[in-house]
């Protein structure tokens, strides 16, 4: 089944570990953390310290999505602080083998996400190094956007460059997923929906669960 990771993003950030704890209760199989440094995508919102928060509230591996210019900075601090997965984007540094490394030297599952427009080629070097791949469906820095419609075609390639290697790498799609494109990316590929305003926005939090879990 389809794991679905809930993007704090889009929770009430006065309330956030009620809504963490909340969207664990409705089924989610991990909580996703969009970290923003300000300085690699134009907005801000926490560091390493929400984990132990998150960690406390949710009780679900945490799938930290780190959308910042330092990877070799902070990838290591929030896997330290005890996330499960530590993501950072290829595009962010010229040193992606050791920030993976510093990661797993921490003892988290190291990922890499990859903007809309980047490459995959950029994931072959790496695939040893990499338990978690991140396509995203539009550009980081906001919740709520538009979802870009090459993605799916882009899971399927980077789904087929996985299988060719025989790792035991997951693939996720973060941004812009809804119950319209859900079924297309798990017949993509996609093991991991991350769902942010499509989620919150529900009046049944249970049941949007439910239908991006069972899509596809
Ligand atoms: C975008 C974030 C996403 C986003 C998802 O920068 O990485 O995780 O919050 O939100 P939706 O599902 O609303 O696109
Ligand atoms: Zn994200």
């Amino acid at each position: 089944m389809t794991i679905i990771a809930p993007s704090l993003l889009s929770a009430d950030p006065g309330r956030l570990a009620d809504e963490a704890a909340a969207v664990a209760a409705a089924g989610a199989g991990w909580l996703h953390l969009d970290v923003m440094d300000g300085n690699f995508v134009p907005n801000i919102t926490f560091g390493p310290w929400i984990v132990k928060t998150c960690a406390k509230a949710a009780g679900v591996p945490l799938d930290a999505h780190l959308m910042v210019a330092d990877p070799l900075l902070w990838g290591p601090a929030f896997a330290a602080e005890g996330a499960h997965y530590v993501s950072v984007h290829a595009e962010a540094t010229a040193h992606l083998h050791k920030a993976l490394a510093s990661i797993r030297e921490k003892g988290a599952k190291a990922g890499v996400a990859l903007n809309p427009a980047t490459p995959l080629s950029f994931l072959e070097p790496v695939l040893s190094c990499l338990d978690l791949v991140i396509v995203m469906g539009v550009n980081p820095g906001f919740s709520g956007q538009p979802y870009i419609p090459e993605t799916a075609e882009r899971v399927r390639q980077a789904s087929r460059l996985i299988r060719e290697k025989g790792a035991p790498i997951l693939l996720e799609v973060d941004g812009g997923v809804t119950d319209r494109n859900a079924g297309e990316l798990v017949r993509a590929g996609a093991d991991v929906l991350v769902s942010g305003s499509f989620l919150f926005k529900s009046p049944d939090k249970g049941r949007a669960i439910r239908e991006l879990q069972e899509a596809g």
